[in-house]
């Protein structure tokens, strides 16, 4: 039965149709939640850095040029780890034009994005600005693509070498007496990518990595690294890419990456396949599972005891191919901080990233780290006007919920009964997403969307014997689903307490409605 959505309350929504049930057991543990998967990315990409989390002048800017309003959203989102600084960017970047005096640093051409790069931020900027955020970690991209092992080698001697060398006294001259320490490297980015400058096959991509992976561990044992894994699903060379690169760096190497990034394309009448777009989640599962899989045909070949997980380090909604995204064009036009990529993201889109974390989850056990891609301004959960105010887009919702949420927990085995749809891409996919986390406190979270495009959801929920007593529920749910938060409308989505949530005691069932198209935060204490 097809229903109208006729209201913006989440207590009034479209009559109840569809039932579905999450049975929460806290004896079946899929893995504790690494605070990796709460990751971000920032890369020197349109207004990401400039203008975005560095804009000297800006009246929120402190002493270093940051801006203190991205700053103090940043750490309401509550993401951890970032990536930097790319990317596309990274495979023709030099480290070393972002070090040492402002005024004396170059100014060069970004290949990958047709851009002006200053160098006013790099390295130690980024450093500092992580430490100013709330001491998150760094994890950094060498350039595998018009560089090599070397460069790679410098990097992280000057980065994690404590001093005594001409590259760590450099850094230390430069203002860091302290080494940085950074322990996740990301081994190039997208090597499998045509796009990618200096883009190579799995044979030459898996050798390179291979040396560059035994080089830094010469210097540095206990760095993680990440080798390149495909940049979607549907890479042409998907499976292959990842068994020979796998075969050659398996024993050196701490992670291999997935990319993958979902937006609702566009059919033939004109209008966009949501019923697809809203089953992205089943993409991204099938991509890890996948993954594992290959991880493990290697493990097995290998005979090896080592294991490698999946560092998810490039995910998000985006509109690939559309005009944001359009780069500059023209022998004489390299501009600086372009507005790129800038995705104004809507009430579905919300529902789809929320319906990603929820899948991140469920695989915990496999995907250790994770790295929303990105965080300002770029497809990011962050916006800010060049001089103007900072504001949350739709998507800034179900990353803050779930990492304040989820971050310490552990995730219960998701055993889901729910009814399916038909999906023009996937086949027939589950109405329902949903995982359960128990917190440190032993408080139980459950993220769950509902993806029909039609029809609210009675959604239960059996709790273990020793439940506690209180459910507070949030649900993201417009009935626009392209309603958006804008420069001059920044607050149109946000969370809404759903006040259909009740929790009968005496048996521990949770009855909550779900409206369509929607992602909702189910809290028991
Ligand atoms: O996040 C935007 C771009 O997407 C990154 O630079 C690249 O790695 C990917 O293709």
């Amino acid at each position: 039965m097809t229903q109208q959505i006729t209201t913006t309350s989440t207590s009034s929504h479209s009559p109840v149709s569809q039932t579905s049930r999450l049975i929460v057991d806290n004896d079946f543990e899929v893995a504790p939640v690494n605070d990796r998967l709460f990751g971000s990315f920032v890369e020197h990409l349109g207004r990401c850095v400039y203008d975005g989390i560095y804009e000297p002048g800006h009246p929120e800017a402190d002493e270093d040029g940051f801006r203190k309003d991205v700053i103090e959203l940043v750490r309401e989102l509550g993401a951890t780890t970032i990536r930097y600084p790319g990317g596309n960017f990274v495979s023709g970047y030099r480290w070393e034009d972002g070090v040492g005096p402002k005024g004396d640093r170059p100014r060069r051409l970004d290949l990958a994005w047709h851009s002006t790069e200053t160098n006013q931020f790099g390295l130690h900027e980024m450093a500092k600005w992580l430490h100013k955020v709330s001491g998150n970690e760094l994890m950094e991209a060498v350039n595998l693509g018009t560089r090599g092992l070397k460069n790679a080698l410098d990097l992280l001697e000057y980065a994690n070498i404590p001093g005594g060398t001409e590259l760590s006294e450099r850094r230390r001259a430069n203002g860091a007496d302290e080494p940085f320490g950074i322990r996740m490297w990301c081994l190039g980015n997208e090597m499998d990518g045509p796009w990618q400058t200096g883009h190579k096959n799995a044979e030459d991509y898996g050798k390179l990595a291979a040396s560059v992976a035994a080089g830094m561990r010469m210097i540095d044992p206990d760095v993680e690294l990440v080798v390149c894994g495909s940049s979607s699903h549907a890479m042409d060379t998907f499976g292959e890419w990842e068994e020979t690169v796998l075969d050659k760096t398996y024993e050196n190497v701490d992670f291999v990456s997935c990319h993958a990034y979902y937006h609702p394309e566009l059919k033939a009448d004109g209008t966009r396949d949501m019923a697809s777009f809203l089953a992205s989640g089943v993409d991204m599962d099938g991509f890890i599972k996948d993954v594992a899989a290959a991880i493990d045909a290697t493990k097995a070949r290998l005979k090896s005891r080592h294991d490698v997980f999946i560092s998810f380090d490039e995910w998000n909604v985006w509109y690939l191919g559309e005009e944001p995204s359009r780069n500059p064009e023209g022998i004489g036009n390299w501009p600086v901080a372009p507005r790129l990529l800038e995705d104004v993201y809507s009430a579905v889109d919300a529902v789809v990233f929320g319906d990603l974390l929820i899948t991140l989850l469920r695989n915990a056990d496999r995907v250790h780290a994770a790295s929303l891609a990105q965080l300002v301004n770029v497809i990011a959960p962050i916006m800010t006007e060049t001089g103007g105010p900072a504001w949350r887009q739709t998507t800034f919702y179900p990353f803050s919920l779930t990492a304040k949420y989820a971050k310490g927990g552990t995730v219960l085995e998701p055993k889901l009964a729910s009814g399916t749809y038909e999906t023009a891409k996937y086949g027939e996919v589950p109405t329902i997403n949903a995982v359960a986390v128990r917190g440190a406190d032993g408080a139980v979270t459950v993220f769950v969307t509902n993806r029909s495009l039609e029809a609210a959801n009675d959604f239960e929920i059996r709790l273990p014997e020793d439940h506690g007593t209180t459910v507070h529920a949030q649900t993201l749910h417009e009935d626009d689903l392209l309603a958006a938060n804008t420069l001059d409308d920044q607050t149109r989505v946000t969370l809404h307490d759903n006040d259909t949530a009740t929790l009968d005691p005496a048996t521990g069932t949770i009855h909550v409605t779900l409206p369509p198209v929607s992602w909702t935060a189910v809290r028991v204490k």
